[in-house]
């Protein structure tokens, strides 16, 4: 196990110790600083491979909090996963860790089969025998952290819920939805204590540089074509990525044990307006003189399998557990752009 220089402090007693996957990758280098200091009382163990998709910038700024343990290892690394349960006396597991771009999957399914299959199953393995032989398979919970994704494309009406059917579209939806599977599986088989949630996109500081809001951002300052795929009017339902940390969270620690959730902004927009939303703000920003970035935009031959929209009815989690996304929209794509013309240079170049 390859566990990095850290100043968590061994001397304390803390009142739990949560594993949490991928907190070095877009979302869990939201969640992690954030609920360490949510959860002073909480130990984070932080199992990260720190692939391409990690900002590892983040995970060494983890590693200077009082209550987390980076350790960079692999989840399908069976030895490892089932160490770092029997030495860390592990009580509650956050799954974020995943392959998660949809344009990878295509090149190349198998690394998101081993990743997000096969690395849920040999989690869930190690957490399902470690909680077994301590007694707290009931008590201990295991949160899975999934995308709208797995439900396939919606027209032009309608939202997801908590009853809508798997349909995936790709690779990379396949595998998700065959993880969330698994979750199922080892709670109904044997009785183990899971929630899961569903998101939709999210958008934020510190995001790899392939995705949308910074490939534009990246193209748009080359003053590059941006590329936008098919007719660009595909639908996204975009959540401010704090928001989704706090939902996890949220469903972690109080959902009722097999609950599952979909979370969602409220906030839908086609790849043409959310592009044009960037394009303006970088024209505040950093204007070009004569021109408006969204000149820029051009449309490219579509991305097979691309699925028409994705929307989110959040009524669930707003009832049962008083969630509400919390960022306007305006706002928070100003600071997007901001961080990735300021401290987030080196992330926006990363592809
Ligand atoms: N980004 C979104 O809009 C979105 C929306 C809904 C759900 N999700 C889900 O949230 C989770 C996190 O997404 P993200 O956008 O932060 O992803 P990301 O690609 O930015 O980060 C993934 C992280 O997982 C790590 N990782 C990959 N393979 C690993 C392995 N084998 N072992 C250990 N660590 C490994 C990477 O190093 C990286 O730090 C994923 O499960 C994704 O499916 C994402």
């Amino acid at each position: 196990m390859t566990q990095t220089p850290t100043s968590a402090d061994t001397s304390k007693t803390f009142r739990e110790t949560v594993l949490v996957t991928g907190g070095a990758g877009f979302i869990g280098a939201h969640y992690v600083p954030w609920a360490a200091a949510a959860h002073p009382e909480t130990r984070f163990v932080d199992l990260d491979l720190l692939t391409y998709a990690a900002d590892t910038g983040a995970f060494s700024e983890q590693a200077k909090l009082p209550n987390v343990v980076p350790v960079i290892g692999d989840i399908t690394d069976e030895t490892l996963v089932a160490k770092i349960f029997e030495e860390m006396d592990v009580t509650g597991v956050i799954h974020f860790a995943a392959e998660s771009h949809v344009d990878n999957s295509i090149a190349d399914p198998l690394t998101f089969i081993r990743t997000n299959v096969e690395g849920t199953a040999v989690l869930l393995r190690a957490a399902r025998d470690a909680w077994t032989k301590r007694g707290t398979l009931e008590t201990s919970r295991f949160h899975h952290v999934s995308t709208d994704e797995v439900f396939g494309s919606l027209g032009f009406t309608g939202f997801f819920t908590e009853e809508t059917p798997h349909a995936p579209n790709s690779p990379y939806s396949a595998s998700k939805a065959a993880s969330e599977h698994l979750v199922r599986a080892w709670r109904e088989t044997y009785g183990m204590n899971t929630s899961i949630t569903n998101c939709s996109n999210n958008y934020g500081p510190r995001q790899h540089g392939e995705k949308l809001i910074p490939t534009v951002i990246r193209k748009a300052l080359a003053k590059e074509p941006i590329p936008i795929y098919g007719t660009g009017r595909n639908i996204r339902d975009w959540l401010w990525v704090e928001d989704h940390c706090r939902a996890v969270d949220l469903v972690f620690r109080e959902a009722a044990p097999a609950s599952a959730y979909v979370v969602g902004g409220r906030c839908e927009k086609s790849t043409i307006e959310m592009a044009e939303a960037v394009c303006a703000v970088l024209d505040e920003m950093t204007p070009w003189v004569g021109h408006r970035h969204a000149e820029l935009m051009t449309l490219v031959a579509d991305r097979p399998g691309h699925d028409f929209r994705y929307a989110i009815s959040p009524e669930k989690i707003e009832r049962d557990l008083g969630w509400r996304p919390t960022m306007a929209f305006d706002e928070g794509i100003r600071r997007t752009v901001a961080w990735y013309l300021g401290e987030g240079r080196g992330r926006l170049l990363a592809v």
